[in-house]
Formats: C-alpha cells, sequence, structure tokens
C-alpha cells in the first residue's frame, strides 16, 4: 500500500513536470539561472515555482493582459534578464519592476503596450537594454530618461509616436544603438530625433535608407536659413531641391511633367496638390508630394545620387 502511494505521489509529481508550462534550469558552469514559460494566461501563480536566485526569466507566446505589482521582486538580487515578449501585455502596475536592480534588459516587444509610463523604472539603474518595438506605444514618460544613464541599446521602432522630445535623449549618455522607425512621426520630430541621435553618436540601427537623404535636405534647409522647424519654409525648400534634382536626373518625359510647374515652390506645391483630395492644408499636400517623392526616391538614387552622402 505504501509502495502504491509513492508510486502515485510519483506519477503526480512527474504529471505536474510534464503539464507545467514553465521550465526551470540551472547552469553550474555559469551560474545561470533560467524559468521559461509560455502559453501563459496569468503570471503569479507560475512565477511562484521559480527559484529566487533566477537570472534570467523569459516568457512568450502567452495572453497576460496585465502585469501586477511586485512580480519580480523576489528575483531582485539576481535577475538580470526579464524578456516577456509576445505577452499580450497590455498594462504594467506602477510597482511591476520593483526591485530589479540588477536588471540589465527589459524585453517587451510584440505586446499591446500604449504608453510607457516612469514608474516602471524607478532604481532600475543597471539597465542596458529596453527593447518596446511593435507596441501601439503613442507616449514615453519623460521621467524615464534621467533614470536610464546606464541604457546603450533602446528599440522602440514599430509604435504609434508622432513626436518625442528629442532633447531628453541627451539623458541618456551611454546609448549606443537605437531603433525608432516605423513610427507615425511628425517629420520635424524624426528629423530632430535623427540630429540629437547623431550628435550622441548613436547608431540608428533601422534607418530608412531614403529617409537618410531627405533628412540631409531638410538639414540643409534649416542651415542654410531657409526656415527653422517645423515651418512650412523648411518643406517647401527640401520639395524645391526634391524638384530641381527630379529635373536634372530623370527623363526627357518625367521633365515635361515637372516643368509644367514654375520653379517657385509655392507654386509647384499648389500645382502638384494632389487633385482628388479636398480639403488639404499646404502643409499636408507638402507632407503628401514629400511621401510620393519618398517612394521614388530609390530609383532616383539609382540614376545619379548627387546627394546621397553615405
Ligand atoms: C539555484 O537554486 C536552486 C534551488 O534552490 C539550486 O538547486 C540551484 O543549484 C541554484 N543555482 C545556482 C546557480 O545557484
Ligand atoms: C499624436 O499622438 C497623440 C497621442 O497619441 C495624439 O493625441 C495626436 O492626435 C497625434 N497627432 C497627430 C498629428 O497624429
Ligand atoms: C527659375 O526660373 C528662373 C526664371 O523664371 C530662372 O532664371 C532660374 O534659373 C530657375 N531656377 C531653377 C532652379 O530652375
Amino acid at each position: 500500500m505504501k509502495r502504491l502511494l509513492i508510486i502515485y505521489l510519483l506519477y503526480t509529481l512527474f504529471q505536474a513536470a510534464l503539464l507545467s508550462p514553465c521550465a526551470k534550469v540551472s547552469y553550474k558552469q555559469t551560474n545561470d539561472v533560467s524559468f521559461q514559460c509560455t502559453k501563459l494566461t496569468t503570471l503569479p501563480q507560475y512565477l511562484d515555482e521559480a527559484w529566487t536566485n533566477t537570472t534570467t526569466i523569459v516568457i512568450f507566446d502567452s495572453n497576460i493582459p496585465n502585469i501586477p505589482g511586485h512580480s519580480f521582486a523576489r528575483f531582485g538580487a539576481t535577475l538580470m534578464t526579464l524578456d516577456l515578449h509576445e505577452s499580450g501585455i497590455q498594462t504594467c502596475d506602477a510597482q511591476a519592476f520593483v526591485g530589479l536592480t540588477k536588471l540589465k534588459k527589459l524585453m517587451l516587444w510584440g505586446n499591446k503596450l500604449t504608453y510607457v509610463p516612469g514608474n516602471w523604472f524607478v532604481n532600475m539603474y543597471s539597465l542596458q537594454t529596453l527593447d518596446l518595438s511593435f507596441n501601439f506605444i503613442q507616449g514615453i514618460d519623460y521621467m524615464i530618461f534621467p533614470m536610464l544613464g546606464n541604457l546603450e541599446n533602446f528599440y522602440f521602432d514599430y509604435n504609434q509616436l508622432n513626436s518625442t522630445d528629442y532633447n531628453m535623449f541627451a539623458y541618456l549618455g551611454n546609448l549606443k544603438k537605437v531603433k525608432f522607425s516605423k513610427n507615425p512621426w511628425k517629420w520635424a520630430y524624426r528629423a530632430r530625433l535623427t540630429w540629437q541621435l547623431e550628435n550622441q553618436k548613436v547608431e540608428i540601427l533601422d534607418m530608412w535608407e531614403d529617409w537618410n537623404w531627405m533628412n540631409t535636405m531638410i538639414k540643409d534647409c534649416v542651415e542654410s536659413g531657409r526656415g527653422e522647424l517645423p515651418s512650412d519654409k523648411v518643406l517647401e525648400c527640401v520639395v524645391e531641391k526634391l524638384l530641381v534634382f527630379t529635373y536634372e536626373t530623370f527623363s526627357v518625359h518625367e521633365r515635361s511633367r515637372v516643368a509644367k510647374c514654375s520653379n517657385q515652390t509655392s507654386r509647384l506645391v499648389r500645382c502638384i496638390r494632389p487633385s482628388n483630395t479636398i480639403g488639404n492644408t499646404d502643409y499636408e499636400t507638402v507632407l503628401r508630394i514629400l511621401e510620393d517623392y519618398s517612394t521614388i526616391l530609390p530609383s532616383m538614387q539609382r540614376a545619379l545620387s548627387p546627394f546621397s552622402l553615405k
């Protein structure tokens, strides 16, 4: 009877281990202790399984809409990597990441976050990599910048940001790599952010190749005194440069289309205003022109590229 009971107990333990969506591994040589889960719909009950000496937590392919406060505090003494990618996270409570003073990597890509509040990063001063790519982030609390002095890699591409206080990036004195493309940036903010990062010698990993060209033109226009960002005068100057460039570069057939417009930029802008869009402001028209041009820039570069710098 006793033996049966032991067999039964072992069997249940074995089953539980097999059925648990989490696995823990301790690597003796490197002293790494990892805890990895997938297909979770709730966090606390599974995190209880993890050892206190865990250095890496990876949870992915899950559906955890909210990360409760103090979720990881128990691992504060050792946790260096917290990877919660593709886990359906919409919100994290104020103290969700409290106590993670050793954390170097926080990976939150591929979730459903819409805002990044400053309170996530209190005392997270060791953080070197913050990956927020592929979310729906519309805003980032500027408070996070002074808190992340050791940040080296900051990825927030594929989000919904249209503006940012580029000056705040100066707080990130150790920043080395950034990804910020595929956000609906207002052009002036994108330009300013690019310059700010260039000044800080930060590598912009996902720089849209053709934007590079455009950005150079915007800078050129500002520096030659044609206007200050975000004035439309700068856009008009860029459009003018693009048209002159097009005129010089394109085939006779294309030229005839451009030539129909006056070389007075303001008139050019009106000339090229899309006829099917009603009620556009000049600003929107110029933007549209820039967007249209951006789609043909690759072929322009192939044709002849006196403006391509790198
Ligand atoms: C972590 O803790 C577990 C359980 O206490 C232990 O078995 C393991 O050896 C520890 N690993 C390290 C690297 O300290
Ligand atoms: C920029 O984003 C903010 C926050 O999501 C939004 O309220 C605003 O309407 C957006 N502006 C533009 C021009 O898209
Ligand atoms: C613009 O037109 C004027 C004459 O109307 C001409 O002198 C000038 O060279 C033109 N500029 C460009 C960039 O084509």
